[in-house]
C-alpha cells in the first residue's frame, strides 16, 4: 500500500467528505452530467430523491478522484476497504462484478491458457474467457441429492481436474453459490498452492463480501488463501446497486471496468466483434473438449 498517503481511520468515510465538499461548494458546472447538479432534472424525481443526490452527482473532476486512476479520495477510500478486507489491494467496481471476474480472468490468463472452472460458474467467466483466450476445463460440480441443489467443486474434484491437467493456469471458483453454500476454500487453495504447481485462485465471492466481518460466517476467501477475489458489495451488504470489489492478496496488475457500460452497449460494431469472438471461441471449446 501506498506509505505516503493519509493515514485514516476504519470510520472516516472519503468519498463522501469529497463529494459532500465539492456538492456544496458554489460553482458553474461546465461539465457532465447535463442535469448540471439538478437544475435541469425532471421536477417529480427532484422531489422525489431530494436535491443532494443531484449536487452530489459528480464526474471524475480534478478536486475528485478518477476511478481509473485514484489517487485522492477513491485511493483512500480503496486503502481502508483492504484493510477491511484483509487484502494487499482493493479495487472498486462500477461495471459489476461481471467486470471483476473478466478484469481477473485476464489479468491471469494468456491466450490458450487452461482455466479450471466449474460448471455453474457464473456467465461472467465465460465472457472472461472469451475476453483474454483463456480455454476452459469444465468440472462437474458436487450434487445436493437431498436437497436437488449444485453444489461447489470438492479437493477430490479439483485433484483429479490437476493431475489430469497439470498445465492448469488458473482455478476458477464460485463461493459462497447461489444458495450460500460454501467450499472448502482452504483446501482446495491449498491444493493448487502445492510449491510444485504454485496455480492462481481466483474467487468469485459475489454473494460472501460479509464473510470477513463476524467469526460465525465461513471464512472468508481471501482468509482461505485466495490470490484474487471478486465480491458484490452490494448483493450481501448496504450498498448501491453497481457498487463491487475485488480483492487482492498478491497480484498487483489488474485490468479495470471502465466507469460506464455505454462504450460498449452504444457501439454495434464493438458489439459485432464480440459476438465473433464468442462465437469463435465457442466452437474452438467444443473442439477442445477439455471437461473433468
Ligand atoms: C456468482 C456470481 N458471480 C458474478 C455475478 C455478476 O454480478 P454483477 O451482476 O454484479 O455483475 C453474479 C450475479 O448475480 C453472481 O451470482
Amino acid at each position: 500500500m501506498d506509505g505516503s498517503r493519509i493515514t485514516l481511520k476504519a470510520t472516516d468515510m472519503p468519498i463522501v467528505a469529497a463529494l459532500r465538499e465539492l456538492a456544496d461548494r458554489p460553482q458553474a458546472r461546465f461539465y457532465l452530467p447535463g442535469h448540471k447538479g439538478g437544475h435541469g432534472a425532471p421536477e417529480a424525481l427532484r422531489q422525489w430523491l431530494g436535491e443532494v443526490l443531484w449536487r452530489a452527482d459528480l464526474p471524475e473532476l480534478p478536486d475528485f478522484d478518477n476511478l481509473l486512476a485514484p489517487e485522492a479520495a477513491i485511493a483512500a477510500a480503496q486503502d481502508l476497504a483492504a484493510q477491511a478486507f484483509g487484502a494487499d489491494r482493493t479495487w472498486f467496481l462500477c461495471n459489476g462484478s461481471t467486470a471483476g471476474v473478466i478484469a481477473a480472468l485476464s489479468a491471469v490468463c494468456r491466450p490458450d491458457d487452461r482455466v479450471l472452472l466449474p460448471r455453474n460458474a457464473h456467465r461472467s467467466a465465460i465472457a472472461g474467457l472469451i475476453h483474454c483466450g483463456a480455454m476452459p476445463v469444465l468440472a462437474s460440480p458436487d450434487y445436493d441429492h437431498v436437497w436437488d441443489l449444485d453444489r461447489g467443486l470438492t479437493p477430490a474434484i479439483v485433484a483429479r481436474a490437476i493431475e489430469r491437467y497439470p498445465d492448469l493456469a488458473a482455478i476458477f471458483l464460485v463461493s459462497p453459490n447461489y444458495y450460500g453454500q460454501s467450499c472448502d476454500l482452504a483446501a482446495l487453495i491449498e491444493l493448487a498452492h502445492n510449491p510444485d504447481r504454485a496455480i492462481p485462485v481466483i474467487v468469485d465471492a459475489a454473494h460472501g463480501s460479509h464473510f470477513a466481518f463476524h467469526p460465525d460466517f465461513p471464512a472468508s476467501a481471501l482468509a482461505s488463501g485466495a490470490d484474487l477475489v471478486i465480491e458484490s458489495t452490494h448483493k450481501t451488504w448496504g450498498r448501491y446497486l453497481r457498487r463491487r470489489c475485488s480483492t487482492f492478496r498478491a497480484i498487483a496488475s489488474i485490468l479495470i471496468g471502465s466507469i460506464a457500460p455505454w462504450p460498449v452497449c452504444n457501439r454495434p460494431a464493438r458489439m459485432q466483434c464480440y459476438w465473433r469472438r464468442w462465437t469463435r471461441h465457442g466452437s474452438r471449446w467444443q473442439r477442445a473438449g477439455d471437461h473433468c
